[in-house]
């Protein structure tokens, strides 16, 4: 069986290849990005468009990932707009310097700076297309809160500034198996891996004797 993953992202696509490592199954990455729109208005609608965008290119079962940081105290953002969100108006656009990674989470902070309450969660929610009226959801979250300053290199995005809930460290100071433990996309993979474990024949053979 051959799994597209419709990203572009380094860090996502490190670590969902990581996390289905044990399946054995072939896993692709798009040589070119699709450009999705992103015009959702949840990381569920915005997993679905992207899966389908991919879906429609490549003609194979598609896994798309739509995930991001929420912070309560500050009505919700970055949200759904995490990977953009040092240049929305809202907030105050923050000029890219070394990284987007980078904008964003200096922006963060500088709302955040004084704040006592600074719970956050990370979402992510993992739509599996197997044909355009074939699709299934998996949601995982991973609570939190942010850390006064960045901390460590691991992973990606906004990770050297989230300390998962009963940790000192930051996502970035911790083994990417750990990561992996405790993650949104984690919880995520791990609910969607059983169900491709389950039906990865019967998925296979409906696709071999549909063509
Ligand atoms: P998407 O590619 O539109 O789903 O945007 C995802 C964005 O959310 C990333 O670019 C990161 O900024 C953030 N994000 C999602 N998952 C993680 C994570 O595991 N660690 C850190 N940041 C993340």
């Amino acid at each position: 069986m051959k799994l597209l993953l419709a990203t572009q992202n380094r860090g996502k696509i490190e670590e969902i290849s990581r996390m289905l490592r044990h399946l054995n199954i072939e896993l692709i990455k798009p040589e070119e990005e699709i450009e999705v729109e992103e015009s959702g208005k949840s990381f569920m609608e915005n997993a679905y468009l992207k899966a389908l965008a991919y879906f429609k290119r490549y003609g194979i079962p598609t896994l798309a990932d739509d995930s991001g940081l929420v912070v309560p105290s500050l009505e919700g953002y970055p949200g759904i707009y995490s990977s953009r969100f040092y240049s929305l108006d809202w907030g105050g656009k923050e000029e890219v310097q070394n990284s987007k990674d980078q904008a964003n989470i200096k922006k963060l902070l500088r709302l955040l700076e004084g704040s006592k309450d600074r719970r956050a969660y990370f979402k992510a929610v993992i739509c599996l297309m197997l044909s355009e009226e074939f699709y299934i959801f998996a949601e995982g979250v991973c609570h939190g809160e942010i850390a006064e300053s960045p901390r460590g290199s691991a992973g990606f995005g906004y990770d050297p500034i989230f300390k998962p809930l009963g940790y000192e460290k930051t996502i970035a100071e911790l083994p990417p198996e750990e990561k992996d433990d405790l993650s949104h996309r984690g919880k995520a993979i791990r609910k969607l891996s059983h169900f491709i474990e389950k039906c990865k024949h019967s998925i296979f053979y409906q696709r071999a004797h549909s063509n």
